[in-house]
């Protein structure tokens, strides 16, 4: 069933040879990654999605990465509010592109890891080794609630997504019909065939932010994902390197990435103001305010600094890195964090579709020119 073999290093690179990868992050929700009431923001729709995978895999958009999200933040626009399950929309995305990598991003709770591994394991066949992996282990208590699960504490969250990942590396591999016993997990004759595509598995990432979340990463993850520092890029080069060393002290070898979000325009004046008429004028600062809350981010908690840096932060894509600007400017930046360490970035835009097409016509071959894009 797997005539081909793809090495993992291959899968890891996301299957290209460009030094700083791109991505698209948060397609599969309603608004995407910008909580504002502007009627241009991204419908989410599965449409939309289909032509977007098609323009991004043709202007060699290296990976879309979707969001887990089983509920809105509500507010006015009712912030992802309706969002596709992220191994069947990868399974469509997959099967109508040729070269994109794309994730699905699977709450380790949620799925028994025997199903995951198969689900994972078809998605990969229909993209020929192109469906990578997101493992997260729950943000939004009131989602699992919704499920009737009980994710426990970050340790013991992180625990189980051990076993759980465990379980899913032992179903992919060679071993047949063996059992699984864990603390949490205790599996049964455990008989998984065919294995993933290629004789290799899929790319895998994580995004924790906790010392736990942080060290399942190193332990188990090809990609890292972390917060670029805003203010420094001394900070973000250290954070990188970091990860990597300690990656390196257990002997694996991690790629460090981040997330942003692109207002790029002709000239850097038309640039913040859409930056402003979207993320300021037009946030829904309703939902901004729900997602704070879920978070437990108030002025009683963190102070009134705090919480307006956090608030500003929201608003403009969840927190990630705001690249606003023309062209030039938006590839010197990324050429910036591609210098601090980054192997790449998953970003963001109000409408993808409309806004795609500038980007990779006026920014990737500025990156070629600085020799981050082949
Ligand atoms: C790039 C990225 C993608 C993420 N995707 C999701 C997601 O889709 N669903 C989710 O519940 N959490 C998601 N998270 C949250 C992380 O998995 C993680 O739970 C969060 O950063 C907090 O870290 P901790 O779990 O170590 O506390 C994402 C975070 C980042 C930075």
């Amino acid at each position: 069933m797997n005539p081909v073999s793809i090495a993992q290093s291959q899968r890891n690179a996301m299957h290209g040879t460009n030094k700083l990868t791109i991505g698209l992050f948060g397609a599969n929700c309603s608004s995407g990654r910008a909580v504002t009431l502007v009627p241009e923001r991204w419908s989410g729709d599965m449409a939309d999605c289909m032509k977007l995978v098609g323009l991004a895999d043709e202007a060699g958009i290296d990976f879309m990465l979707p969001i887990g999200r089983w509920k809105g933040y509500g507010g006015d626009t009712d912030y992802q509010g309706a969002t596709y399950e992220t191994i069947t929309w990868a399974c469509g995305l997959l099967a109508v592109s040729k070269r994109i990598s794309v994730f699905g991003t699977v709450h380790a709770p949620l799925f028994n890891p025997i199903i995951a591994a198969k689900m994972m394991m078809t998605a990969d066949h229909i993209g020929k080794g192109r469906f990578g992996l997101n493992i997260v282990c729950g943000w939004n208590e009131d989602e699992f609630d919704m499920f009737g699960v009980k994710p426990g504490d970050h340790e013991r969250r992180y625990e189980f997504a051990q076993e759980w990942w465990d379980a899913i590396q032992l179903a992919w591999s060679d071993k047949e019909n063996f059992d699984y016993t864990g603390q949490h997990l205790q599996l049964k004759g455990i008989r998984a065939k065919p294995k993933p595509y290629g004789g290799s598995r899929p790319v895998v990432m994580n995004a924790g932010a906790s010392p736990n979340g942080r060290a399942f990463a190193i332990r188990n993850c090809d990609a890292f994902f972390t917060r670029a520092d805003r203010d420094s890029l001394d900070e973000t080069k250290s954070r990188v390197a970091n990860v990597k060393a300690q990656a390196r002290e257990l002997g694996r070898e991690m790629d460090v990435y981040t997330v942003g979000v692109v207002t790029c325009r002709p000239t850097t004046k038309e640039a913040q103001d859409y930056y402003r008429h979207t993320v300021i004028d037009n946030a829904d600062w309703n939902a901004v305010d729900g997602i704070l809350r879920k978070k437990n981010l108030s002025i009683e908690t963190v102070g009134e600094t705090e919480f307006w840096r956090h608030r500003r932060h929201y608003a403009n894509g969840m927190g990630g890195y705001p690249l606003v600007g023309d062209p030039d400017q938006i590839a010197g930046e990324l050429a910036d964090l591609s210098h601090a360490g980054l192997r790449g970035i998953a970003v963001s835009f109000v409408n993808y579709l409309d806004e795609l097409p500038y980007f990779v016509q006026e920014v990737i071959p500025r990156l070629q020119k600085l020799g981050l894009r082949a």
